[in-house]
């Protein structure tokens, strides 16, 4: 059994976590009964590239009673929780992946894929772009890939384009039941939960600004506002903009929120949007944190060349001081600060999130060689299926159209 975990007597301790996930995940514990009956990832080989928390081992230890074998790495060098990661090597899954295994994330990737996998998983997209950059050998053997994020399916779709996409992909991402609530509420909330576990501020009264509105960035602004803050929005978009501005938050342009904010987040899955223009109008002592899926979001280089002193201040936040005395303080080193510093979305979130990754999963394998190379949205029935169970799991009972309703409804003769 080949693994690498930073240590393996942390099992114990990601076992307890793992158990607290699965009370609080009932889809995808409904799931993985069906998947230990019926089997339907038989023989299947799984290399996961996923944020390695107690909600992923409730996923992969579904895969695996569906029959599958799973070879995981971390998706982020910061996002790995090592109790959970030596829960799951001691359980037989192939784990590479540590907290702060910056030096050897890629290493990580090129062990996992060993298991020369039929399907791959990503969150993010590092793991299929390896696949087709240094590892094209091994695509052959491969039926498709699932992507977990927005950031991930933009690098797909920009594959398929390309012409260089050579599996199918379900951008699970896409899914209903995977953005409206993991997106929206799942970031919304552990979010604010990493920035309230590293500062320890008050949120109440700050001038919290927010990169993005789109369904991470209104999750955030709802959250924040509920917490008090003042909460101003940067955008690209003009319909998000305007969006933003009828659910009543001030939006402006980055730069002249720079110098009004208290807190900085960003969450639109580009580069550089706090840049250095931006941090050089900072006021003293402003918080800067990025929740988009890389730690490019925000111009870290700028501080790292421009500080005259750096010192980690408290566990996740770095403080930056200046030439002219001011200091701005970095949370994760720039990475996702619901992950760095939290425990990434709440299970509940993740439920959904995950369940549609199991059932994607199993509609790839009964596809296989029916798709073509493209990025595919996960079946209407999937994702409506995941939602009806979250509901029932809920007790939460709805209406059904009754046939007159239904006849009204394809009609059109019936008016005024
Ligand atoms: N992405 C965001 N939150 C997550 C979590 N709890 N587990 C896995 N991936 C995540």
């Amino acid at each position: 059994m080949d693994y690498k975990v930073k240590d393996i007597g942390l099992a114990e301790k990601g076992e307890k976590l793992v158990r607290w996930a699965e009370q609080h995940m009932p889809v995808l514990m409904s799931i993985r009964k069906e998947f230990k009956k019926e089997k339907p990832l038989q023989g299947i080989r799984i290399a996961a590239c996923l944020h390695v928390t107690k909600e992923t081992a409730v996923l992969i230890e579904t895969l695996k009673k569906g029959g599958a074998m799973v070879a995981l790495t971390g998706s982020n060098p910061l996002s790995t929780n090592d109790g959970v990661a030596a829960y799951l090597a001691k359980n037989g899954i192939h784990v590479y992946a540590w907290r702060g295994n910056h030096d050897k994330y890629y290493w990580c990737i090129e062990q996992a894929l060993k298991i020369k996998p039929h399907v791959t998983m990503d969150d993010g997209g590092d793991l299929i772009t390896t696949l087709h950059t240094r590892k094209q050998a091994l695509i052959k053997d491969v039926i498709g890939g699932t992507e977990e994020t927005t950031t991930g399916v933009n690098r797909q779709r920009a594959m398929e384009k390309n012409g260089i996409l050579q599996y199918p992909i379900i951008a699970v991402n896409d899914a209903m039941t995977k953005y409206l609530f993991d997106n929206r509420y799942g970031t919304g909330q552990s979010s604010i939960d990493g920035i309230l576990r590293a500062t320890s501020i008050l949120l109440a009264g700050k001038k919290f600004v927010i990169a993005g509105y789109g369904w991470c960035g209104r999750g955030l602004a709802m959250r924040a506002r509920g917490m008090g803050a003042h909460v101003i929005i940067t955008e690209v978009d003009e319909i998000r903009a305007l969006e933003a501005t009828m659910d009543g938050f001030d939006v402006m342009k980055m730069e002249r929120a720079a110098g009004i904010g208290d807190i900085f987040v960003t969450v639109t899955g580009n580069k550089h949007v706090i840049d250095a223009k931006h941090l050089k109008k900072m006021k003293d002592g402003a918080i800067v944190a990025n929740s988009g899926h890389f730690d490019n979001e925000i111009n870290v280089e700028w501080l790292e060349k421009n500080a005259v002193k750096k010192e980690e201040i408290r566990k996740n936040v770095t403080e930056y001081t200046l030439k002219d005395g001011r200091k701005i303080y970095l949370l994760a080193e720039g990475r996702l600060v619901n992950l760095a510093a939290a425990e990434g979305h709440p299970s509940e979130v993740m439920d959904m999130s995950f369940s549609n990754q199991a059932l994607a999963v199993k509609w790839l394998v009964a596809n296989d060689g029916k798709l073509k190379n493209k990025v595919y949205k996960v079946p209407d029935e999937i994702d409506r299926e995941v939602a009806r169970r979250k509901l029932a799991s809920m007790g939460i009972e709805i209406d059904k159209l009754t046939k007159k309703q239904i006849e009204y409804m394809r009609g059109w003769k019936e008016g005024t």
